[in-house]
């Protein structure tokens, strides 16, 4: 490759789709992940960690730093998806034992560190809850402007929520800490990249794009079905094929049981996909804030569309996407990158 590979900070609670999230942007060669951050959220924040650090074991990206962030939200109790996500967060996968260790730095102190490593040029995307961020814009408020790009996957505009009638997951477990968050891009020139369930939820990922996905990386496994048992143990060859397909085959099952169908909603891949490539979404600007003391609303994100509380934009707002071209690229590169991986 001749141009330089970005510099790329993810903020995660690992979680069957931000795995995937991982494993694409590991399978894009403009990218270089710089840091993990480890948010408590689907499941707890040690749990997060484990995951990382045995999912770049899997994917030999050892040297990859990754941090532990703060235990709960800043001022809620925690809340986690078990029922989404399975006991440990990776539906029916098993990772290997990870040989390396979490940074001596937490997860706030790693976001600042890496947006002062690489200032005016890192890509950031949070694909959990808003604790550390929030956290590390509290220990360094210039941190907006020192980031190149900062995509989130989080919120529901002028759609219902996932986890309260009007409530997103992310933002729902820490709701003060996404106030904060756009609270602090209110006064800057870069607004970040905001996507919510009306996007994200465009893209569903099904058994056949999973297939797809197997074929691509030159591994055949048994294609996977709502007739399956529960659990069923993907027989692909392919290691990385093999935990994304056990992972995925969860999170299947939580969408079906849930009356969505035998598929599953990507959020956080696509975040990846985008903080690469903005042009796989188009925009709208608005004004973005959070309900934190509605007793039916708490952790709703509303967008002024119509401007009248008289406040500048703070998010760009992903309103419309193009699945299609997301799934060519990620069955591509995450195929490419798991059949490039030593099998034992
Ligand atoms: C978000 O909630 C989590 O369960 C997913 O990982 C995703 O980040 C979707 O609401
Ligand atoms: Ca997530």
């Amino acid at each position: 490759m001749s141009a330089r590979r970005q510099a790329v900070f993810v903020d995660v609670d690992t979680g069957v789709d931000d795995a995937m999230a991982l494993a694409y942007l590991f399978g894009s060669p403009e990218a270089e992940v710089v840091g993990i951050a480890s948010t408590a959220g689907n499941v707890g924040v040690q749990q997060v960690c484990e995951n990382n650090l045995g999912l770049l074991q899997l994917c030999g990206r050892t040297g990859v730093p990754v941090s532990k962030g703060a235990e709960v939200p800043l001022s809620a109790p925690l809340r986690t998806a078990e029922d989404t996500h399975g006991p440990q967060g990776l539906g029916y996968a098993r990772l290997p034992d990870p040989t390396s260790e979490v940074t001596s730095y937490d997860a706030a102190q790693a976001w600042v560190r890496a947006a002062r490593a690489h200032p005016g040029e890192l890509i950031a995307v949070a694909t959990g809850p808003l604790t550390n961020l929030a956290l590390a814009l509290r220990a360094e408020p210039a941190l907006p402007r020192l980031l190149k790009r900062l995509v989130i996957m989080g919120g529901a505009f002028d759609y219902r929520g996932n986890t309260t009638p009007v409530a997103e997951w992310n933002v729902s477990v820490d709701p003060e800490a996404a106030a904060e968050v756009f609270a602090a891009f209110s006064d800057t020139g870069e607004l970040p990249i905001v996507l919510g369930l009306n996007l994200t939820e465009n893209v569903m990922m099904t058994p056949q794009l999973m297939s797809s996905l197997a074929a691509a990386a030159g591994t055949s496994s048994s294609p996977m079905s709502v007739d399956d048992p529960r659990g069923t143990a993907s027989t692909a060859s392919d290691p990385l094929i093999r935990v994304l397909e056990d992972a995925m085959r969860f999170y299947f099952e939580f969408h079906h049981d849930c009356g969505e169908g035998y598929l599953a909603h990507l959020h956080d891949p696509l975040a990846a996909a985008v903080a690469l490539d903005p042009n796989l979404v188009t925009y709208r600007s608005a004004p973005v804030d959070v309900e934190l003391t509605g007793t039916l609303t708490r952790g709703m994100t509303i967008a002024d569309w119509s401007l009248r509380w008289g406040r500048k934009p703070n998010a760009l707002i992903g309103i419309s996407v193009d699945a299609e071209k997301f799934f060519d690229r990620f069955i591509s590169r995450v195929g490419a990158f798991a059949a490039a991986l030593p099998h034992s």
